[in-house]
């Protein structure tokens, strides 16, 4: 037997003892993650409260005029995706703070900004304060939505890693569909009641969140990026249910230290500039490089919003009031809502059976299937062709016009069980720690950013005064959700059931294709072991 065989045998022994010490999976641990993905309630509902209100008559008057009967585009766009551009910001800063103050106070900060943000647009009577606030209250979640993934990935163990990540998906269309029923209770108030209420009541979210996690362990993670060893080893105890002293924590820091070691080693001393640069660094030919990951997690995110998703949560109940088939277009609205709730818990078992790779793979494949079929229909029998009647717009084929409305409902569900669980949970794994917070921060940023781009010209497609496209919007979105094919294809990597660290070790060594079959031959502390020793 060779040296080299020898070397690769004691390694392979040595990462599945790492697999086998690693602590057993306790309810403790679960119920921990599970709190912490209460973030994307308010994610959710901040997203998703704004449909909603867009409709309601007393809002539309508040804000264009006492004979106003819709917003005006411009206003629309701007009410959509100021959230958008508050949260970008918000996301990018929320980076620094989480290695400078640690993931747990930045998520507090964040809730904190929130209900600032939050106060201003439910004290606001117009459109400046009211846009105002939403930039405020965007800063707030653009700080939790970018902190709350690194969070639940750095204490989530890895054999539900990504189930408990999609959990926070969950959270997110739990919090759309409250976002809804509260906007669908309060649309016919004629007072300030119809909108206030349903922007107030989101402070509650931001209390929950904060309040709670004032007692939940910080990172451990973060601790060994400090040099806090000892605190790191507290935290682990505490977020895997163990005796901090206990051989299963031991195995576990020692891994996560060693890591860290190597990766301290590998990379230069740099500035403040440069360690933003540092995201960049590398060649964009190589998987392991730094700038490959961060260019992964900012196209991933790029590519979950041009699935099209937010132009069916945020602009549904305009669009299918133009399709002249519908006769309540909010309760409509709401029943997308639903399947995007229901069908989210099935990624909890698809993402660790299947995969993260598998699973967009399959559910871009399903998405654009759904989409060419509701644009095609739209431009032969059904939305395309409906006609003008004294201002109100007729349908001329109603069943046509409902079987878009299934297909859209089909496409919900293909989203909910893929790409809206799947883009969080790969941005969460495949940073290593030295680059983990900004790289979860530029990728989150990438989602509000292109959030922000889909809300904004939205209106423009589809307003009648504009391009007017009617359903065949779809195509658009067909078109760029086939590209989410070819881009799962080539450029996802299978990341399941690997530690962060397993998961570093896996891009140094194999293209995204050949991933799912990586098995690894080493841990970390095995390695720095030899070369102390050598
Ligand atoms: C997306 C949001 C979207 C939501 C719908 C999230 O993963 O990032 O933009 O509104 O899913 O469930």
């Amino acid at each position: 037997m060779s040296k080299q065989d020898t070397e690769t045998e004691t390694g392979v022994v040595a990462a599945e003892n790492l697999d086998r010490v690693e602590a057993p999976v306790t309810w403790r641990t679960y119920a921990m993650c599970v709190f912490a993905s209460f973030g994307g309630i308010f994610f959710g509902y901040d997203s998703g409260y704004i449909g909603g209100v867009q409709g309601m008559d007393y809002f539309i008057k508040m804000i264009s005029g006492p004979d106003a009967d819709k917003l005006l585009p411009w206003q629309s766009s701007l009410i959509v995706s100021i959230l958008s551009a508050g949260t970008f910001c918000g996301a990018l800063i929320a980076g620094d703070l989480a290695d400078y103050f640690g993931r747990r106070f930045t998520i507090i900060l964040g809730s904190a900004v929130f209900i600032v943000g939050v106060a201003l647009q439910t004290a606001s009577a117009g459109l400046a304060l009211l846009v105002v606030g939403r930039t405020v209250a965007g800063l707030g979640v653009g700080f939790v939505s970018a902190i709350i993934i690194l969070y639940m990935s750095e204490i989530a163990p890895k054999k539900v890693r990504g189930a408990i990540v999609s959990g926070y998906q969950f959270c997110i269309t739990i919090g759309l569909l409250l976002a809804a029923c509260v906007s669908y209770g309060t649309e016919n108030l004629d007072n300030s009641g119809s909108y206030r209420i349903p922007i107030g009541l989101q402070m509650l979210w931001a209390l929950i969140l904060g309040v709670g996690l004032m007692f939940l362990p910080e990172s451990p993670r973060y601790f060994i990026k400090k040099g806090k060893v000892e605190e790191a080893r507290k935290a682990l105890g505490r977020v895997r249910g163990q005796d901090p002293n206990s051989h299963h924590i031991e195995a576990e820091l020692n891994e996560i230290r060693a890591n860290h070691e190597y990766e301290k080693r590998m990379t230069p001393e740099t500035g403040y500039i440069g360690s933003w640069l540092l995201c960049f660094s590398g060649s964009v030919g190589l998987a392991s490089s730094n700038v490959r990951k961060t260019l992964l997690g900012i196209s991933l995110q790029m590519m979950q919003q041009w699935t099209g998703v937010n132009f069916v949560f945020y602009y549904s109940t305009i669009f299918l009031k133009g399709t002249g088939a519908v006769s309540d277009p909010f309760l409509m609205s709401l029943i997308f809502t639903l399947v995007n709730v229901l069908s989210t818990p099935l990624s909890f078992w698809l993402v660790e059976r299947f995969g993260r790779r598998s699973m967009l793979l399959w559910g871009a494949i399903g998405m654009t299937v759904c989409e060419f079929i509701v644009a095609v229909i739209g431009v032969t029998v059904g939305f395309n062709h409906t006609h003008v009647v004294d201002e109100v717009t007729i349908a001329n084929n109603i069943s046509a016009v409902n079987a878009q409305i299934a297909f859209i409902a089909i496409y919900i569900f293909f989203f909910a069980t893929t790409w809206g669980p799947g883009a969080w949970v790969l941005i969460g794994e495949i940073f290593p720690l030295s680059i983990r917070s900004r790289g979860v921060a530029l990728s989150t940023a990438s989602n509000w950013f292109w959030n922000f781009i889909i809300g904004y010209i939205t209106p423009y497609l589809v307003g009648t005064e504009y391009a007017n496209m009617q359903s065949s919007v779809f195509f658009l979105w067909g078109a760029l959700c086939a590209v989410c094919i070819v881009y799962a294809y080539f450029l996802v990597p299978e990341t399941k059931g690997l530690t962060l660290e397993q998961v570093d070790q896996m891009l140094d060594e194999v293209s995204p294709r050949k991933s799912a079959a990586w098995k690894p031959t080493t841990t970390f502390a095995n390695m720095e072991e030899k070369q102390t020793t050598a």
